[in-house]
Parts: structure tokens; C-alpha cells; sequence
């Protein structure tokens, strides 16, 4: 402040000074301000270059150092009342050297045993957990170790892109065939970490991209069947889609192709569960063949995305980044939050930005649905339970499987409709109307193949 000394007169330097300190003042809050909303818009310093071969999250936690810490608690596990996961002790052995998994679904409810039976699921199935868990718990279902798997099961399990990339010299696609078709024991030797960030984002943009083939694939015979013709999902979709796309890479019902092994969605008619039993009958085929009755029968898994795209929410426009990825403010910053989990544990993001309703009030209306579903479920397992008992005696009476077709159809079809709903992890909600619709058929269809033995009497 050499001007005050220097003999200004007496208001002047006042002014200025107080001029001087405003300005600073407003200065420092407009940086402030503009810092912030360039945060806003996803800037961000990047600390390390990443590249489309850098498949370690550890190195791109570096640059985004927020949405990794958050990654990383997947690895937590809290229940809910239908879904979360539950930490079971498991003593470590040679065989699973896991030292907590989830609870066993098949030891629940011994009925799915019945349904299952004469396939790997009746051996070993447990209720899911956060997404670090995904590879080791693949290398150590009973399924791997007692069945022999092709290597398409890592499709959804790991981080599969620069590996896939690497085997096919560039080529995604031709490194999806190959690894399809190696042992699951030598397929897994080729990744290290479960889905990770260059899985769903494109490194230099940041921006969300499908890295699956089988998605890549599905979606496009999706479209083909509503009359859109060579679709990209990538460079088709809109930004809110891409939203639930990226989930749906992993979290839908597939089959693998004949001998190749092909990772293949089964949506050439649609994604309801009739357009693909239809598919399945059109193409003939079966995942098993039921032990106690001969029945050819399927398996469905986790149709999240199908039975999402069936409710009000989607219908709506609401992602499951909405529900499972919310908004969460840090600092100055509004990111999405990568502990992707039950919305359950995480209500007031997850749904009170769109439902002013206490959490409470959401929990409750939610746990409504799920009741609802979970009841009509017991239901329609106790009629599929009685179907393939009389199938099974109408077989031990002598029954030849010319008189033993209708029911099987009839089997199938109970069976795949049920199961179509049960896999689906979250008990009704995603669709709380077509999950009940679905198994009034589950229903109808275990009746009347009880009605097509009557005859055989
Ligand atoms: C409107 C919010 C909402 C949307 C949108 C939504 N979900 Fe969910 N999701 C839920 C709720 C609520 C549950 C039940 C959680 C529970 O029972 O603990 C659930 C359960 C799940 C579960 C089982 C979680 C667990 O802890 O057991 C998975 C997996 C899942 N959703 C995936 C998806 C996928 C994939 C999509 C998009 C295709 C999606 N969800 C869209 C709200 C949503
Ligand atoms: C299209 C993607 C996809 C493929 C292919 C896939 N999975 Fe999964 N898997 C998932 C998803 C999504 C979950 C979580 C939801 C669930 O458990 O229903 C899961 C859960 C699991 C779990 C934990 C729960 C359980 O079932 O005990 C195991 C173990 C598993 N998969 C093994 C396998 C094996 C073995 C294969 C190959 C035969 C395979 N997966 C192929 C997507 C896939
Ligand atoms: C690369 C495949 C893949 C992708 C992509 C993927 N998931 Fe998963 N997800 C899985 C598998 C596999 C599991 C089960 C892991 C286990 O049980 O070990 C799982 C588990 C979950 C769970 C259960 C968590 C818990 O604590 O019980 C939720 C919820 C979930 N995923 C939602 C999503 C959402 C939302 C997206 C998209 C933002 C998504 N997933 C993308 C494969 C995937
Ligand atoms: C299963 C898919 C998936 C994985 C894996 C994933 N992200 Fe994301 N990420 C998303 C989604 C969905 C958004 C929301 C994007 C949008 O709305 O445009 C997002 C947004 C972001 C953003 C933009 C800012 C924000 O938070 O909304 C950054 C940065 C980011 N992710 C970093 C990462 C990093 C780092 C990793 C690995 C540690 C990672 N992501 C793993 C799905 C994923
Ligand atoms: C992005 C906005 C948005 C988010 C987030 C959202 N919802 Fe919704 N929800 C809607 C819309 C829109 C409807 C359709 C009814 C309407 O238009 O008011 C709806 C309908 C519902 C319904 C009644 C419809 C049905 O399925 O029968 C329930 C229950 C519900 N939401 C619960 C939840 C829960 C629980 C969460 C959090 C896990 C959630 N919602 C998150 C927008 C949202």
C-alpha cells in the first residue's frame, strides 16, 4: 500500500483500497464459480494417459480419483429384504479359496433343485453380489469347477475388451470368437480384473460406448425386427439410452450357438418372454434335458434389461444408471455414483429426486411389489413342482415320450416363464405387471400340461 503513504490525500486510497479488496473478492468467487462449472461439465486434469490397451481401473483411478473410490465398494455387501447380498463365512479350501460368499438360492428354496434337476444350476447357485466379486466368483461356482464351460461364460465377468482385442490382432470381434471357444480354464488366463472403466467409456471422450460383441449383435437383431435396419448401438443411440445399454451388455438372458459357442441374446423377435420362447422353438433348442422327466427344457438368466424395458420406468425414460448409478454431489462436483448396488440401500439418491416421498414410504412401496410377486411365485413353483412329479410318474408307469410330448411342451414352457421371472434379481419391481402376468401363464401352462397326462390315464 506504498500509494496511501505516498501522500494521495486522505479518501482517495480509501477508495481504492476498498475498490482494490471488492474486486479481488469478486474475482476469487467468479474463478470459483467457473472452476466449479467446468467441474460440472466432467473437466478434469488428467494425471496419467489412458489408452484403448488400458484395462486396469488402478490407472485410470488416477485421473478420476472419485468415481474409482466408489467403484471400489462393490466390494461391500449389505442385505435387503429380497435382494443386496448377505456374507456368508465360507472355509477356504484348494478348490474355493473364497473366505465369504453369498447364500446359497438352491439350499432356500429346495423346489429350485426340482426344477433345475440334471443341470449344473442344481448344483451350485447363490444369490449375486457387487461387481469386484464378478471373476473370482465365476472361477469358483461349482458350475466351473464341476462342469466343463467354454470361455464364453467371461463374456460378462471380466474385463474383457483389450483382451479380446489382443486375441484377435486388433479385431474385437475375432478375438470374441476365439476366446468362445477355449477351455473356461485357459480362456480365463487371458484377464485380470472384473468389468472395468474401458468396458463402458471411451478413454479420450470419457463417453459411455458397448464394448460386447453379444450385445453389439443382439441389439442390432433387435431393431432389425422393428424395421430399423443396420443398427450401431454406438453411434445410434441417444445419451440417456446408452444410460441402460451399457448394463444391458452383461445383465440379459443368452444362449451360446452351437459349436462355436457364439455369445448370442436371443432378441431376433423381441424381448418379451413369449418372442423368446419363440425364438428357442424356432431354432430348437435346449439347454438340458430334464432328469426326471426327459423334458428338452431351458435356463433363464438375469433378464434385468428385458424385464426393465417391459415397465413404467423405462417406458418413462428412466436408465438404470437413474436407479443404480445416481447423481451424488462431491465437492463441487456432480458425478455419478460408481458403487453401482441395491437402490434400496441408497434411496434418497437413488429415488427421491424424482418421488417426494419419505424413504420409508419408498422402501414400503417397494417391499409391496415384491411381496406381491413373491407370493404368486411360491405359487406358480408349487404347480411346476406338481407337473414334473406327474410327469415323472406318468414316465415310471411307462408312458412312451410320443405320450409324453404335450406335457413336456407344456414343461417348457412353465418352466422358462417362471424361471424368466425368478432370475430376474429384482423380484417384480423392474416390471411389478408383466412379472405377474408372466407367471399367471407360468400358472396356465403347468395346468394344462397336467390336463394333457389326464388323457394318458
Ligand atoms: C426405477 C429404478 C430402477 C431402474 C430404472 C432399474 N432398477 Fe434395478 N432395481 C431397482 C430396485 C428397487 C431393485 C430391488 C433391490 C432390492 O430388492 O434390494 C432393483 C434390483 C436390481 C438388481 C438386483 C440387485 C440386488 O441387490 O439384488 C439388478 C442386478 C438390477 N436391478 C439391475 C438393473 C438393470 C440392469 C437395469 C436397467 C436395465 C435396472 N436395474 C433398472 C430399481 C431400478
Ligand atoms: C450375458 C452375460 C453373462 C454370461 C455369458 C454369463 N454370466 Fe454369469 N452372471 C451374469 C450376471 C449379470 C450375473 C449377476 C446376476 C445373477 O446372478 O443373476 C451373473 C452371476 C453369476 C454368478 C453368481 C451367482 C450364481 O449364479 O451363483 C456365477 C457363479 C456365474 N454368473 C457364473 C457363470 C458361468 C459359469 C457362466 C458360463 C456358463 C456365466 N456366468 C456366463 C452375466 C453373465
Ligand atoms: C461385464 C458385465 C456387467 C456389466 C457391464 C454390468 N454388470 Fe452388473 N453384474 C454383473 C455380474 C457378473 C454381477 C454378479 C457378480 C457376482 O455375484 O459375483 C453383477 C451384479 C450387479 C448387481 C448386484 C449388486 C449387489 O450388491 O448385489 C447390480 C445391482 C448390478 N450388477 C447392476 C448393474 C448396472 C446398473 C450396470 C450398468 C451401469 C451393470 N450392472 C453393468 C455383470 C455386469
Ligand atoms: C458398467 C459401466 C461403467 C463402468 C464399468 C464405469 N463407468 Fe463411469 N460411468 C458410467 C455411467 C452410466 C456414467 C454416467 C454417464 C452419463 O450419464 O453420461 C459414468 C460416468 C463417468 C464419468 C463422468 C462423470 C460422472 O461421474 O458422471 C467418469 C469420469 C467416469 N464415469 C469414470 C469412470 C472410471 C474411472 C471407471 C473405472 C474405475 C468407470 N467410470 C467405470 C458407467 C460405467
Ligand atoms: C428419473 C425419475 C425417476 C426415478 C429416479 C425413479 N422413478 Fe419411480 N417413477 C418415475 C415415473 C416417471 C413413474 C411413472 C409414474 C408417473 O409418471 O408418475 C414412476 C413410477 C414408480 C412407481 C409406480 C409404478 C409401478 O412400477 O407400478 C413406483 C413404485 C416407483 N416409481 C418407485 C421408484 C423407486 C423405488 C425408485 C428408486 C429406486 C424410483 N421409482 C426412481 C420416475 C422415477
Amino acid at each position: 500500500m506504498s500509494e496511501v503513504k505516498s501522500g494521495w490525500g486522505k479518501v482517495l486510497p480509501v477508495t481504492i483500497i476498498v475498490t482494490a479488496a471488492v474486486t479481488i473478492g469478486i474475482s476469487a468467487l467468479l474463478v470459483n464459480i467457473v472452476e466449479r462449472k467446468e467441474e460440472g461439465k466432467h473437466t478434469f486434469f488428467r494425471v496419467v494417459e489412458v489408452t484403448d490397451d488400458t484395462d486396469d481401473p488402478a490407472v485410470w483411478g488416477k485421473n478420476f480419483p472419485l468415481q474409482y473410490d466408489a467403484y471400489k465398494r462393490t466390494v461391500d455387501m449389505e442385505r435387503t429384504r429380497y435382494g443386496g447380498s448377505e456374507a456368508m463365512p465360507h472355509l477356504p479350501s484348494q478348490a474355493d479359496p473364497r473366505s465369504v460368499v453369498t447364500q446359497s438360492k438352491i439350499d432356500e428354496d429346495p423346489r429350485l433343485k426340482t426344477m433345475w434337476a440334471g443341470y449344473a444350476f442344481g448344483v451350485d447357485f447363490r444369490e449375486e453380489r457387487g461387481h469386484a466379486y464378478m471373476l473370482i466368483d465365476q472361477r469358483n461356482t461349482r458350475r466351473v469347477t464341476e462342469f466343463k464351460q467354454p470361455g464364453t461364460c467371461l463374456n460378462c465377468h471380466a474385463s474383457t475388451y483389450v483382451a479380446m482385442k489382443k486375441l484377435g490382432n486388433g479385431d474385437l470381434f475375432a478375438g470374441f470368437e476365439k476366446i468362445n471357444m477355449m477351455p473356461y480354464g485357459e480362456a480365463t488366463k487371458n484377464v485380470k480384473h472384473p468389468v472395468s472403466c474401458i468396458d463402458c467409456h471411451e478413454p479420450q471422450t470419457m463417453q459411455l460406448r458397448v464394448t460386447r460383441p453379444g450385445f453389439l449383435e443382439g441389439i442390432r437383431n433387435l431393431k432389425a425386427s422393428q424395421g430399423v435396419a443396420n443398427y450401431d448401438v454406438n453411434t445410434m443411440a441417444s445419451a440417456q439410452e446408452m444410460r441402460s445399454y451399457v448394463c444391458g451388455q452383461c445383465h440379459v438372458e443368452y444362449y451360446f450357438k452351437g459349436d462355436q459357442k457364439r455369445l448370442t441374446y436371443p432378441w431376433h423377435k423381441g424381448l418379451k418372454v413369449e418372442n423368446i420362447t419363440a425364438y428357442y422353438d424356432e431354432v430348437q433348442h435346449k439347454d438340458w434335458v430334464h432328469r426326471d422327466t426327459g423334458a428338452p427344457v431351458l435356463k433363464a438368466q438375469h433378464p434385468e434389461f428385458e424385464m426393465w424395458s417391459q415397465g413404467v420406468h423405462a417406458r418413462s425414460g428412466v436408465a438404470c444408471a437413474d436407479c443404480h448409478m445416481p447423481y451424488k454431489r462431491e465437492g463441487g462436483q456432480k458425478i455419478s455414483d460408481h458403487h453401482v448396488r441395491s437402490p434400496l440401500n441408497n434411496i434418497n439418491r437413488a429415488c427421491q429426486g424424482c418421488h417426494h416421498f419419505s424413504e420409508q414410504e419408498m422402501k414400503g412401496r417397494v417391499e409391496e411389489i415384491q411381496n406381491r410377486f413373491f407370493q404368486t411365485r411360491n405359487v406358480a413353483m408349487d404347480a411346476l413342482v406338481a407337473l414334473i412329479a406327474d410327469i415323472r410318474a406318468a414316465r415310471e408307469k411307462g408312458a412312451t415320450d410320443a405320450q409324453l410330448t404335450p406335457a413336456w411342451g407344456f414343461q417348457r414352457k412353465a418352466q422358462f416363464y417362471l424361471d424368466f421371472v425368478e432370475a430376474e434379481n429384482s423380484t417384480g419391481f423392474h416390471a411389478p405387471g408383466e412379472s405377474l402376468r408372466v407367471l399367471a401363464d407360468s400358472l396356465d401352462f403347468s395346468r394344462k400340461g397336467q390336463l394333457a397326462l389326464r388323457d394318458l390315464r
